[in-house]
């Protein structure tokens, strides 16, 4: 399969309401661009077409075409995949909360999908011990080997992940439904750089990262 074929297709995700930043992290400046266009710009580059996805009342002045979201993640890129057009043959979908996702990675989750598996995500081991608790009491100490931490941009096979989204339900990734319904998933180096911004101290850390960049 040439990954490029019938059209590479970008889906990115921005209808999040930002609960533990405390606002629409998506929207925020960071060094003088929106989290969300900075989220966009390799995108644009790496795909023939790209859909964003937004709370509904945002309107919307930048790249890609706009879509509503729905309540989960996981119904926002559904709602993203129904704008993909059908002749697209591989879907990136990325979280508009990754501002510093380096265009390498989605050259990366898409030349991973020559090889014929169903999708790449960027991955790295987990550097932390995990612990499982129960009532904040620890029931377990979680082995770390194999364990990986798992980001986006992540790459399909689009009829795949159409496939694997059409029964719905949620996950947190997008990932997690095309391993739940058989398909093959492997990783490819992530990058520590690509943070979420989940909290206001990754905002912090996204600045401090780009500064050094410059
Ligand atoms: N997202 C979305 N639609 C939703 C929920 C999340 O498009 N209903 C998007 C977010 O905008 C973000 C990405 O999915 O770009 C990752 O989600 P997360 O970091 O959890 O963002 P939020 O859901 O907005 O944050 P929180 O969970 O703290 O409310
Ligand atoms: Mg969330």
């Amino acid at each position: 399969m040439d990954a490029r074929g019938g059209g590479v297709w970008g889906i990115v995700v921005a209808a999040g309401s930002g609960d533990r930043f405390g606002a629409p992290k998506q929207f925020c400046d960071l060094a003088g661009m929106r989290v969300v266009d900075r989220a966009l710009v390799p995108v644009v580059e790496v795909c023939d077409g790209v859909v964003l996805v937004l709370p509904p009342g945002v309107e919307w002045d930048g790249v890609g075409i706009p879509v509503v979201g729905g309540d989960s993640r996981s119904a926002s890129v559904r709602a993203g995949l129904a704008r993909v057009p059908p002749e697209a043959d591989v879907v990136v979908v990325h979280d508009a909360a990754r501002p510093l996702a380096p265009r390498a990675l989605f050259d990366a989750v898409i030349a991973a999908l020559r090889s014929g598996v169903d999708g790449a995500v960027p991955a790295i081991p987990m550097s932390d011990t995990m612990k499982r608790v129960v009532d904040g009491r620890v029931v377990e100490t979680v082995q770390r080997e194999g364990v990986m931490v798992v980001q986006t941009p992540q790459a399909f096979r689009a009829e795949v992940l159409r496939r694997a989204h059409s029964a719905g339900g949620d996950a947190t990734d997008d990932a997690a439904f095309v391993e739940g319904s058989g398909g093959r998933v492997v990783v490819v180096p992530g990058d520590p750089r690509n943070i979420k911004i989940t909290g206001p101290t990754d905002l912090v850390i996204a600045a401090a990262l780009l500064e050094k960049q410059q």
